[in-house]
């Protein structure tokens, strides 16, 4: 193969930047020509498209977002969007192409998959939602955001002897939840994968009280059923204490990638030009273990996520 394309769809993350790097420079070692695509889907619909270098890259391993920029295409999910996308990829002769980004660029691809051009899907999402990975890039980082604002949080939290509910990120997924409210030592995490139990949450806050704790930190995740505004109610009015709600919003989608991320980008742009490079079938690559992997794309689309149960225990237990 000797031409490629390369795009970030969906939501942004902290690491995007560091595939594109990796893919970019891979290309270029294996003398392929490689094609930026700006806007996801939607530049590859209206043609924005130019041709990347080692120059190209430079200077932005350490950059959070994503400098081919991105969007979610509403256009390219109908099947007029889908013929302009493959004729723009016959005009610049591109064989194969890397998406970044999530689920639903992943269900983008497949698309052009079914159409004979070969896809290299990257998982890039802060959300973690993707089963055929352990990891995807941007969660590392965002769980490192999460945990800064955790500390602060605490702070004021103890001079205020207040519960404080701290909403965070990852749609249907509890994994942000899960991680940084483990590694923040929060009294109570909610994920939307597991039935809330509000009354143990009370209970937990008061018992707390009661062996002198000055304050309760409350992870919930953004998918939970209940709002954060009706969780802080609810608190308050089962144990009497001050609930105040922080909702962590974009901030967790920005800033530069940890070093986990970066290295798991760069592995992992590396193995989808080396895939494409030996004309493989569309892949997802993703990690298990230390191991780089990948699977076929339309299987990493349909493996439902579950999540680790152990680990909620676990921070229930250490809460005590
Ligand atoms: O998928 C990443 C994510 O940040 C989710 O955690 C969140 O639910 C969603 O994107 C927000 O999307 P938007 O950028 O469209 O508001």
């Amino acid at each position: 193969m000797k031409t490629i394309g390369i795009l970030t769809s969906g939501g942004d993350s902290p690491g995007m930047n560091a595939a594109i790097r990796a893919v970019v420079r891979s290309a270029v070692y294996y003398d392929m020509k490689v094609y930026g695509i700006k806007r996801g889907y939607e530049g590859l619909i209206d043609g924005e498209i130019e041709e990347l270098n080692v120059a190209s890259v430079s200077d932005i391993l350490h950059r959070g977002g994503t400098v081919l920029r991105t969007a979610r295409s509403k256009r390219y999910m109908t099947p007029e969007g889908i013929r302009k996308a493959c004729e723009m990829l016959e005009t610049f002769q591109i064989e194969g192409l890397v998406i970044i980004g999530g689920d639903g660029s992943f269900r983008g691809g497949f698309e052009l998959a079914k159409r004979g051009i070969s896809v290299m899907g990257l998982p890039g999402t802060i959300d973690n939602d993707l089963a055929y990975t352990d990891f995807t890039i941007g969660f590392d980082t965002a769980v490192n955001t999460v945990l800064s604002a955790i500390s602060n949080i605490r702070d004021t939290s103890s001079s205020h002897e207040r519960t404080t509910v701290i909403e965070v990120m990852g749609r249907h997924c509890g994994d942000i939840a899960l991680y940084s409210g483990l590694a923040g030592g929060a009294e109570f995490i909610l994920v939307p994968e597991e039935k809330s139990d509000l009354k143990a949450l009370c209970r937990k806050i008061l018992q707390g009280r009661n062996r002198g704790k000055l304050h309760s930190i409350i992870v919930k995740a953004e998918g939970v059923e209940i709002t954060s505004q009706e969780l802080a109610d609810y608190i308050e009015e089962h144990t009497g204490l001050e609930t105040k709600i922080v909702v962590l919003g974009y901030i967790q989608r920005g800033g530069s990638p940890t070093a986990r991320d970066r290295v798991l980008a760069s592995r992992m742009g590396y193995k989808a030009v080396e895939l494409l490079k030996n004309d493989s079938d569309s892949k997802a690559i993703g990690i298990s273990g230390d191991e780089i992997v990948a699977c076929a794309l339309e299987e990493a689309i349909d493996i439902p996520k579950c999540y680790d149960r152990n680990i909620l225990r676990l921070a229930d237990v250490l809460s005590i």
